[in-house]
């Protein structure tokens, strides 16, 4: 296990001075690398004016206030709101019960091998049965379907209150939606009166290449759900909707959802240096173009596949058998990459989307002499 002291751009430093190029970017979080010096500024900045006050209307905190607008602006016409709370697995938690808030129901559908959070609410939803075992009995009338299946849409009733979906799937391996499959799941929930939910967790704040992944279908859901990137390193999650959704929470009962650090103001601050850079630079829209640089360097006859969009790769093998002496031995060689939850002979490449064409040329050669060495055995 690396003992990490400390962490820049796309480097973390080890003992002893190892310097390890990071894929993974703490699943998604650090998308402007590592200590940016902006961020890093704006924490001082809040830290030295309130750091905890209280969240629950009592107090205007321009952070959250700031951060909303600037969020707002970046979502589809209809959000107009955003519900702060601190990890992707609360802000899941959030939408589910704002969905049967209000529809009044309680069925809810959610895809095979999807994964969104670790409580209760969030594990029930999760599409890896294996993942829940230990812990039923979870959520009732959750109803999981396969990915991509159009056979799902008869399913989706008078009795759904939501429909959960990444509009790219992250640990399934990565897998993108069918053209039209997001489309067709909309036009059912609005035929029956379901909520559509996106969680953006891991797809959003540039990741694929768009600010949000719904970008590539042009689907508008009802709730968009975020973390990870979003905090810009620090821990910060969110669901976004319209405001006569979300003031659904403001009554019967009052404070229908609390969070005591929901939304905390040096969070906040973080997160919106964050989206500022990512808009003024505007650096994942270089995403796709590095994706390619990284596919068209990386050489192996055991090379299955590569699945992505932007900087959110797989690259599949026959099995993990095959993958996991890679990984050890590309990290032996200062690169960090890593497997997915539910896809265990793929790896997983999402490095800070910062990360240079030099730097990406350094680690694809890193990455071949690792699989000719691995390989040749
Ligand atoms: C797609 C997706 N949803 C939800 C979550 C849960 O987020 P958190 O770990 O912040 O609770 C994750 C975390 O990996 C995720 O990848």
């Amino acid at each position: 296990m690396l003992e990490v002291l400390r962490a820049k751009g796309i480097y973390l430093y080890g003992r002893g001075g190892k310097k390890y190029i990071d894929l993974i970017s703490g699943i998604a979080v650090s998308n402007l690398g590592h200590s940016n010096i902006k961020i890093q500024n704006a924490i001082r900045h809040q830290l030295k004016k309130y750091t905890h006050l209280m969240v629950y209307g009592e107090f205007v905190q321009s952070p959250q206030v700031r951060l909303a607008k600037a969020l707002i602006k970046t979502l589809p016409n209809g959000f107009e709101q955003v519900f702060f709370v601190n990890s992707g697995s609360e802000a899941i938690e959030g939408a589910l019960k704002l969905a049967k808030r209000a529809n009044k129901r309680s069925k809810i559908v959610a895809f095979r091998d999807s994964y969104h959070g670790s409580s209760h609410g969030a594990l029930s939803i999760c599409g890896n049965e294996a993942f829940k075992a230990a812990f039923q009995p979870l959520l009732p009338n959750v109803h999981i379907h396969n990915y991509n299946d159009l056979s799902v849409l008869p399913h989706i009733d008078q009795q759904t209150t939501a429909v959960v979906v990444e509009p790219i799937q992250a640990e399934s391996g990565l897998h993108l939606p069918n053209e039209g499959y997001l489309a067709a799941l909309r036009q059912r929930c609005d035929e029956v009166g379901a909520l559509l939910i996106f969680d953006e967790i891991q797809t959003g704040f540039g990741r694929t290449g768009r600010f949000w992944a719904l970008e590539h279908s042009g689907v508008v859901p009802d709730v968009v759900v975020m973390a990870k990137a979003m905090g810009g390193g620090m821990p910060l999650g969110g669901f976004a909707a319209s405001e006569k959704l979300l003031s659904l929470f403001k009554n019967d009962p009052v404070l229908g959802h609390i969070s005591t650090y929901g939304g905390h103001p040096v969070s906040c601050a973080a997160s919106l240096a964050a989206l500022e850079l990512l808009q003024s630079t505007k650096i994942f829209e270089e995403a796709e173009a590095k994706a390619q640089l990284f596919i068209s360097l990386l050489k192996n006859d055991n090379i299955k596949a590569v699945r992505h969009k932007g900087l959110m790769m797989a690259v599949e093998f026959d099995s993990f058998d095959i993958l996991k002496p890679l990984i050890d031995k590309a990290i032996e060689k200062g690169v960090l990459t890593d497997w997915f939850l539910f896809c265990s002979n793929s790896m997983r490449i999402a490095p800070p989307l910062t990360i240079s064409t030099v730097e990406i040329k350094k680690c694809c050669k890193i990455l071949n002499e690792a699989m000719q060495e691995v390989f040749a055995r």
